[in-house]
């Protein structure tokens, strides 16, 4: 699956650039607030805007303090999947609950920097486990490498029947890294720059999807 991340669009023409990707699988919606990550993104009233434009599931990744009090609101304004941050999360058992129970799939989003293996109980709770390949914060920058060692960790125990968890990967997703990400078991890749630095996006997102498909 391919999850075009608008972060990177052109934030004056969102419903046309929604609709450049209509052959994506979801699109990430990356909510930042300036404590959380040092970067301001956009809030409740552009997610609802873009939940009225797109045709496809709207993934959004909370990068925000305190998700407990805000992260539902997304699941309840119709969001597909709704990612919170393990490292922002005072009860992430509650808070899973709370997001399926208003509708949505449960996601958990892990830095670079933070294991995986002491949330796999947690993990049972959840929908989608999202391994950050970048400090969250800011679209280009470059794949960190090393944290796909807990993507093939959580490979084999979903392999096993563990963990019941959709793999998604976030940041530096490209032409040059996908096949790697593909490899170590990846099942949704998060591109922002690759897909709408693109002069095509919606060939990228083909591209992308193919060579992720070939590894
Ligand atoms: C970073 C965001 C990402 C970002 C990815 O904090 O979570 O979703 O948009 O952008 P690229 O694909 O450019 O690394
Ligand atoms: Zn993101």
């Amino acid at each position: 699956m391919i999850a075009p991340s608008i972060l990177a669009a052109d934030f004056g023409r969102l419903a046309e650039e929604t609709a450049a990707v209509r052959g994506a699988d979801w699109l990430h919606v990356d909510v930042m607030d300036a404590h959380f990550v040092p970067n301001l993104s956009l809030g409740m009233p552009v997610v609802k805007a873009l939940l009225d434009s797109a045709d496809i599931p709207v993934d959004c990744h909370l990068m925000v303090d305190d998700p407990d009090r805000w992260a539902v609101d997304y699941a309840e304004a119709g969001a597909y999947n709704v990612t919170v941050h393990v490292e922002a999360a005072a009860d992430p058992v509650k808070l899973a609950a709370n997001l399926r129970a208003a509708g949505a799939k449960a996601g958990l989003a892990i830095k670079p920097d933070t294991p995986f293996e002491p949330y796999v109980e947690l993990l049972t709770h959840y929908d989608t486990l999202l391994v950050m390949s970048v400090e969250p914060g800011f679209g280009g920058q470059d794949f960190i490498p090393s944290v796909l060692d807990k993507v093939r960790a959580a490979r084999r125990l979903v392999d096993r029947g563990e963990l019941r968890v959709l793999i998604e990967i976030d940041g530096g997703i490209n032409a040059d890294t996908i096949e790697q990400a593909a490899a170590a078991g990846v099942d949704c890749f998060v591109a922002g720059s690759a897909v709408y630095g693109a002069d095509d996006p919606a060939e990228a997102v083909t591209r992308l999807r193919r060579m992720a498909e070939a590894s």
